[in-house]
């Protein structure tokens, strides 16, 4: 598909911020929509959920990067201790000059690893940045300053819509990336699924590097989630706030508390928000009226932590072929480097 018949098909807007820089964005009213047909559907479940991928608006993300700093939360600097092996352990799998393709790219910080690697060994490097956040916008124009030989394409939507505009896309070598374990928000099946489209999108020298996050000690695990200074309180009840100012309802934070547990027969972190009293919210715009009892809980997170076995697995049922696999000293977590099987 052409890059204008995407534009047209999924509702996006190009802005173009120089010679260095451009980004698609979907109107408005393309994420109003998933947003009310998705809560109209996981709130109505006898299980209510919501879906992770809403946690980060504005505030959202910039909760998520504080999280990111907190002593408890052991994942993002443990992956930058791996990513920092790799000035010496990438280029080797790297034959030709590939374009940097990054889901879930947040603030980009980790990426500069690799934007660094890539630039040491390449005349030019392009980067495709692909976040459901609009802090994409602010983490590109940063990079862009740092980096003089850097073309930067971002896509602000979900990691499904960006892998359809890579695929296809030109004849260049893709390095697709997936870090910080934020494939651990995919359920078993789903996760396969997922797996199964990234293997599809790609071209036969294409690599995937994806971040995981290991099974370790429940209370390492526990701690990582429920942080001293609340600050992974304030970004799980942030999603109603959210909810609150784009679909007009009216739950109240204060009567909702975090919690978060280790499932050990599952090998995840579930995340919910639990109901302080028996209540009714109104969520005009979804046109849904909630009950919501006392101690009922809200699902909004699991956090998948994965085995070595597990892994392999994983991975070989979906058409991958692993390169090579890196872990920290402690193997709290690991990067995995991947091509297609065939
Ligand atoms: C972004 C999905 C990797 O699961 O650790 C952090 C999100 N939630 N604290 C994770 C999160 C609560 C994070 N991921």
């Amino acid at each position: 598909m052409s890059l204008k018949s995407i534009q047209k098909k999924l509702e996006y807007t190009k802005y173009v911020v120089g010679e260095q820089l451009c980004y698609y964005e979907p109107s408005r009213n393309k994420s109003q929509n998933t947003l009310v047909q998705e809560l109209s559907s996981s709130l109505n479940k006898k299980q209510k959920s919501i879906n992770p991928k809403f946690f980060y608006d504005k505030k959202g993300s910039q909760l998520f990067e504080q999280i990111c700093k907190l002593p408890e939360y052991y994942l993002t600097r443990t992956e930058i201790s791996i990513l920092t092996q790799l000035y010496e352990k990438l280029p080797p799998h790297l034959n030709g000059d590939f374009r940097l393709v990054e889901l879930g790219s947040g603030s980009s910080k980790k990426t500069r690893t690799l934007i660094s690697i890539l630039e040491r060994l390449q005349k030019h490097v392009e980067y495709f940045p692909i976040d459901i956040s609009k802090i994409l916008r602010d983490s590109s124009k940063k990079l862009r300053d740092d980096y003089e030989n850097l073309h930067i394409t971002g896509i602000i939507d979900s990691y499904e819509s960006g892998l359809e505009f890579i695929k296809n896309y030109d004849n260049k070598k893709n390095l697709i990336v997936f870090l910080g374990s934020s494939f651990g928000n995919f359920d078993y099946e789903n996760g396969l699924e997922f797996l199964q489209k990234i293997n599809s999108s790609m071209k036969k020298d294409d690599l995937f590097l994806i971040g995981l996050d290991l099974v370790k000690d429940k209370r390492v695990l526990e701690r990582a989630y429920n942080d001293s200074q609340g600050v992974t309180a304030k970004f799980n009840l942030n999603v109603l706030s959210r909810i609150n100012s784009e679909l007009g309802s009216n739950f109240n934070i204060n009567k909702f508390v975090h919690h978060a547990i280790y499932n050990e027969s599952q090998n995840r972190v579930e995340i919910y928000l639990r109901s302080l009293e028996n209540q009714i919210v109104n969520i005009p715009k979804a046109r849904m009226i909630l009950q919501i009892k006392q101690d009922e809980l809200i699902h909004t997170e699991n956090s998948y932590k994965y085995t070595i076995p597990e892994i392999n697995k994983m991975l070989s049922m979906t058409g991958f072929r692993i390169k090579d696999i890196w872990y920290d000293e402690k193997q709290y977590f690991c990067l995995v480097l991947l091509s297609k099987n065939d």
